[in-house]
């Protein structure tokens, strides 16, 4: 039986680490692409990972390069080309660059691997994936972006570590952008399902949300250079393996609504089910009246955003 292929297009913090995560999972053969610029960086990183393979127990072909025709025919696309932030900067001061870099990527992918399921990490996240939709003119159920596994999971934490509880015991879910508008619903967060309401006071969740929110910036505060990569990549590498192994996992990703939530084609985070099919389906949960007020907020950040980038892209 055929592997996947698993291309990452670009090899630097986030791109590399999901390389590592899906080799350890032994999730297929892994291709690490980066810019000619970058000389023989994606091939040596390709190659040292390689060398773990005997040591950790995978057993997966990894190769770096900085050609497109070894990506070819690749079943799943993982794009972290890009700048991240720097302190101070906010996901959104990287449209215009990344807008660039982004529509280079699709235009590559769209000839090499015309039957890919392309997940976009790149920020500002919601708006690369329209940039990639747009671009490949690919359907939408095969372009999605990682964000929401990544902020749950730093929601998950927080809840994990507030209660005294193991991580493994936490659900949680969130809506919106990829952005400081994003939504964590409160509402649906459980732990050992016991609803977290019941267990948290209403300032303790608030502060938790809030941190939540400024997950990212907080890891961009501490290191000073670049952005989070760890759980970012490891939240990638699940959304791979629901892919590549056909899981159905319900999760939140960045996926294309039109009538889903009264969007209007637009990206943004909502429950899915991620499968062989990709976004397989937009799951709707019915909102109260403040997080209505809230996702409708942060679906008109991500759209001025996609307005602003249509200005830069043309
Ligand atoms: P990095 O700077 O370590 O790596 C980016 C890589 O992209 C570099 O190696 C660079 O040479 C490469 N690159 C640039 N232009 C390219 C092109 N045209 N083709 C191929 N490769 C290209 O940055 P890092 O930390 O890996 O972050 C990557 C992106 O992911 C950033 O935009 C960052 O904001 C975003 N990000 C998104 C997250 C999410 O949850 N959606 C989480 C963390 C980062
Ligand atoms: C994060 O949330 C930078 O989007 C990235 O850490």
């Amino acid at each position: 039986m055929r592997r996947a292929k698993i291309t990452i297009i670009g090899a630097g913090n986030v791109g590399a680490t999901t390389a590592h995560w899906c080799a350890a999972a032994e999730l297929g053969d892994i291709v690490l692409l980066d810019v000619p610029q970058t000389g023989s960086m994606p091939e040596g990183k390709a190659l040292d990972l390689a060398q773990s393979a005997p040591i950790a127990g995978f057993d997966c072909r990894i190769t770096g390069t900085t050609r497109y025709e070894d990506t070819a025919d690749s079943d799943v696309v993982v794009v972290t080309a890009g700048v991240p932030r720097k302190p101070g900067m906010s996901r959104d001061d990287l449209l215009s660059t990344n807008a660039r870099i982004v529509t280079i990527v699709a235009q590559n992918v769209k000839r090499d691997s015309p039957a890919a399921t392309v997940l976009v990490v790149s920020n500002p996240l919601d708006a690369m994936a329209q940039r990639m939709l747009q671009v490949t003119g690919f359907p939408p159920q095969r372009v999605m972006g990682q964000a929401g596994v990544l902020d749950t999971a730093r929601f998950r934490a927080f809840l994990a570590a507030e209660l005294g509880v193991s991580v493994e015991d936490v659900s949680a879910m969130l809506l919106g952008g990829h952005g400081d508008t994003m939504v964590p619903l409160a509402r649906c967060a459980a732990v050992g399902g016991i609803p977290v309401t019941q267990l948290l006071s209403r300032s303790q969740l608030n502060r938790i949300i809030e941190r939540t929110r400024q997950g990212g910036a907080e890891i961009v505060g501490l290191l000073k250079t670049g952005s989070a990569y760890y759980a970012p990549a490891a939240a990638t590498a699940q959304m791979v393996e629901a892919i590549v192994r056909d899981k159905k996992r319900l999760v939140p990703c960045a996926a294309y609504c039109d009538r889903e939530y009264g969007v209007g084609g637009y990206y943004v985070g909502v429950p899915v089910v991620l499968g062989a099919g990709g976004v397989e389906r937009i799951v709707e949960v019915e909102l109260d009246a403040q997080e209505r007020a809230a996702f409708d907020h942060s679906v008109a950040a991500v759209k001025s955003l996609v307005e602003a980038m249509a200005r830069l892209t043309g």
